[in-house]
């Protein structure tokens, strides 16, 4: 049985909030701007018009526009508007979802419901993505019973389409592009996926949830970039994250086709219910109507001026840090960033150690794999943060750099984990998993090397997956304490 629950009696509010307010003692640190990825902060007056539009909206639900037409303006104004930032026409459509993932997840299953009416299959339907795409593709076919093709990527990092092209069979359904992709942070050549989609008669996905409201503005500001959009010929649908460098409040994504019919095969009707005749728009059946607000509310109060000097400065600040990166002797960053994302890597030193390292000095950095590097997610509360992200990264990598116990008992637990697994009871390997897990996070006395070192000591074998299922499995329960008495 579980250990909560409900109080008998209901608890005082600000005693409630209060009792919040400590639990956040160990997130992120995310007002600091010691961190990169998961918040988008533009600052306090941009957060304040979320949240009001937030909170007048947060009991409404966007499942039936027609009992909230206040929604439908909403979203409709928001989709709309996220169509002229991406050169859509007048037949481009669309719809809010609750973030990037529902957003490809919806053009997968349209793409699927399109390729069934269609196109003649031989088999299971296929899609094509580059392996550096997001893996809510991958997630999608999952749940959706499709087959997920990865082409590899080039020495660039963006796809080869060359590998694509040989990839395509009567199958394939849809193709996939990210501009820009998350790990290294450069644009797959949309052009050239979008021609051979067209030319083998079938969609094509352009995963524009990072760059959708980062890229139109670099162009305004006059940053030449390769044709990523609806501007492209053969483009049938692209993903927007209003929650990302929209800046809007969490929850909020735009997905948009190139016109109404492909926009359909992601609604779900059921006409039988006795509960009445049930229609949804997309995955979710409740909408929260705050995360609409919100979105509409942010996008109309900064304005394509604002966004456009707030998205440029982030774009000079990372050529700032990537040219700082790259004076540190055995440090590199991966191909040509196009944007705000990079990744640090290192032939001289263990990149993972260095973040360990960074973490000690108050940063949260998320580690990558194949090749090892860090992720750097650039917005606009690093602005003005590039020296001391530069110092603190010269610190780190001199204390990496050093022989230390530390380093040599994480080495030593890599290997350790790695056969206990089979030897330890499971409440015992737990609490490694829990110690990896938590450390080098927003607890930033720990560090984290060690999982990743472990990851990639197990990469490619069953064993990785279990682990990993037994570490999201643990990070979503409540946390334990140590098993008493048994050291
Ligand atoms: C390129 C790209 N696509 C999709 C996603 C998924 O977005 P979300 O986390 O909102 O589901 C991300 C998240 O970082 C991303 O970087």
């Amino acid at each position: 049985m579980s250990s909560f629950k409900l109080p008998e009696k209901g608890t005082d509010a600000s005693e409630l909030l209060q009792r919040m307010e400590s639990f956040k003692g160990k997130d992120i640190n995310w007002p600091s701007g010691k961190f990169f990825g998961y918040v988008f902060y533009a600052g306090e007056d941009i957060y304040n018009v979320a949240k009001s539009a937030y909170t007048s909206f947060m009991s409404t639900n966007g499942l039936n526009p027609s009992a909230f037409p206040s929604l439908r303006k909403m979203e409709s104004e928001v989709v709309g508007m996220t169509a002229h930032l991406l050169h859509g026409d007048e037949n481009v459509t669309g719809t809010m979802t609750s973030g990037g993932t529902e957003s490809i997840m919806m053009s997968v299953l349209s793409a699927r419901e399109w390729a069934l009416k269609n196109k003649k299959l031989y088999g299971t339907p296929e899609v094509l993505a580059p392996a550096s795409a997001h893996p809510a593709f991958a997630k999608a076919c999952h749940f959706f019973g499709l087959k997920y093709v990865e082409a590899q990527i080039g020495e660039d990092f963006r796809v080869d389409v060359s590998e694509m092209s040989q990839l395509v069979n009567p199958n394939t359904i849809l193709l996939v592009a990210s501009a820009p992709q998350y790990p290294q942070g450069v644009i797959d050549p949309v052009e050239e996926v979008a021609s051979l989609a067209l030319k083998n008669n079938i969609l094509c996905h352009v995963d524009c949830c990072v760059g959708g409201y980062l890229l139109p503005f670099l162009e305004m500001g006059g940053v030449f970039l390769p044709k990523f959009d609806f501007r492209v010929e053969g483009v049938t649908s692209i993903s927007a994250d209003t929650h990302k460098y929209g800046y809007a409040a969490k929850g909020a994504s735009v997905i948009l086709y190139k016109n109404k019919a492909l926009r359909k095969g992601q609604f779900y009707i059921k006409t039988d219910w006795t509960g009445g005749i049930y229609g949804s728009p997309s995955f979710a059946g409740t909408r929260p109507g705050g995360a609409i607000a919100a979105a509409w509310a942010v996008l109309n109060y900064i304005g394509a001026e604002r966004y456009t000097k707030m998205q440029l400065n982030a774009f000079h600040t990372t050529r700032k840090l990537m040219e700082g990166v790259k004076a540190i002797d055995g440090l590199s960053v991966l191909g040509n960033p196009d944007a705000t994302l990079f990744a640090i890597a290192s032939e001289k030193y263990d990149v993972h150690s260095i973040a360990d390292e960074m973490s000690e000095l108050g940063w949260y950095i998320n580690r990558q794999q194949l090749p090892p590097s860090l992720h750097i997610f650039v917005t606009d509360i690093h602005v003005g943060k590039e020296k001391i992200f530069l110092d603190d990264l010269n610190i780190a990598v001199k204390k990496a750099s050093k022989f230390s116990w530390e380093n040599f008992k994480k080495n030593v637990q890599v290997n350790a984990v790695i056969g206990l697994k089979k030897m330890l009871p499971t409440s015992y390997f737990n609490q490694i998993l829990d110690t990896a897990g938590k450390s080098g996070g927003a607890d930033s006395g720990h560090r984290k090397a060690a999982m990743y070192g472990m990851m990639g000591a197990l990469n490619g074998t069953d064993k990785l997956e279990e682990l990993v299922e037994d570490f999201i499995d643990q990070l979503n329960s409540p946390e334990q304490e140590s098993p008493k008495g048994k050291k």
